[in-house]
């Protein structure tokens, strides 16, 4: 696996290969790989000719330094997945080689970018935006590769890049999950195996969610599952939100895309998980 550390090594690189008709698929990543970075890798070899994969952990969309700087940073390893998944080249800059000084950045991206996430961890998203429009503008990629685990980061990338005309495509891939229902995530690292037993809280509800979504009205099945967090010790429920899975609205009755998202701290690491509970397309979509 080629490793650039610099846009222009980057960007030389991947020349060749434009110019030669391959087509570039690109993971963008926080790094601490795991599962579920690596099956982007894998659908990105499915679907394009050359991936590309970037670790940087981008300081601009933490909100809280603390979480920044305890964010995992297993480089080592994190080449070697990168090796043994064949991914073709990792882009690994530092902090200089993509901000210069005190860059300003506002994207405006209406309200998906204040509602759940963008509520609880404020100018997340114009961070987010800020770094990915930089990284598709480096690597130019034909299709780039996003986790369904942050939906709402999904529909906030597809909607910048309907903005501003990107010529990029968007392939969202769907959660992994551990055997015991955890969503596969870097920050897992930091849970007890105490608290790692009550994080499944998160996925028991999106499942019993899921399995009985008939059987009630959304305001009661949401309330169920409020109740049902808020009673695992030791989990500070921040939000569970019952959706429409284009606007991030509540759902109700009419709604045909419907997303549960829910986020909660337990002991100090912060989770997010989701289920699509039903992805009928509207007539004439
Ligand atoms: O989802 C992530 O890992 C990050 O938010 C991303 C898209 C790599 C931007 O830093």
């Amino acid at each position: 696996m080629k490793i650039c550390t610099t846009r222009k090594s980057l960007q030389g690189y991947l020349e060749q290969l434009k110019q030669d008709g391959k087509t570039i698929g690109f993971v963008p990543t926080l790094g601490a790989l795991h599962q579920g970075h690596l099956s982007l890798i894998a659908l990105a070899q499915q679907n394009t000719d050359v991936v590309a994969c970037s670790i940087f952990v981008n300081p601009t969309q933490f909100n809280d330094p603390k979480d920044l700087e305890k964010y995992p940073r297993p480089i080592a390893s994190d080449i070697e997945k990168l090796e043994h998944a064949n991914c073709d080249v990792l882009f690994n800059p530092d902090v200089s080689e993509m901000y210069a000084g005190n860059e300003q950045w506002h994207l405006e991206i209406g309200e998906l970018e204040h509602l759940l996430e963008g509520k609880f961890r404020p100018g997340h998203y114009q961070g987010v935006t800020q770094v990915v429009y930089k990284l598709f503008d480096i690597v130019k990629p034909d299709i780039a590769f996003f986790g369904q685990k942050d939906y709402q980061q999904f529909l906030i990338i597809q909607k910048m890049v309907g903005l501003l005309h990107l010529p990029v495509k968007l392939m969202m891939c769907p959660i992994l999950r551990d055997a015991d229902g955890l969503a596969m995530s870097s920050r897992n690292i930091h849970l007890s195996a105490e608290e790692r037993q009550h994080a499944l809280i998160l996925s028991k509800a999106l499942n019993w969610l899921k399995q009985n979504f008939d059987r009630n009205q959304i305001p009661s099945l949401k309330n169920e599952c409020e109740a049902m967090i808020s009673a695992e010790p030791g989990v500070e429920l921040e939000y569970f939100e019952i959706t429409d899975g284009d606007n991030l609205h509540t759902a109700d009755s009419h709604t045909k895309k419907i997303v549960a998202l829910v986020a909660a701290k337990v002991g100090k690491t912060r989770l997010i998980d989701n289920v699509i509970i039903s992805w009928q397309l509207s007539v004439g979509s």
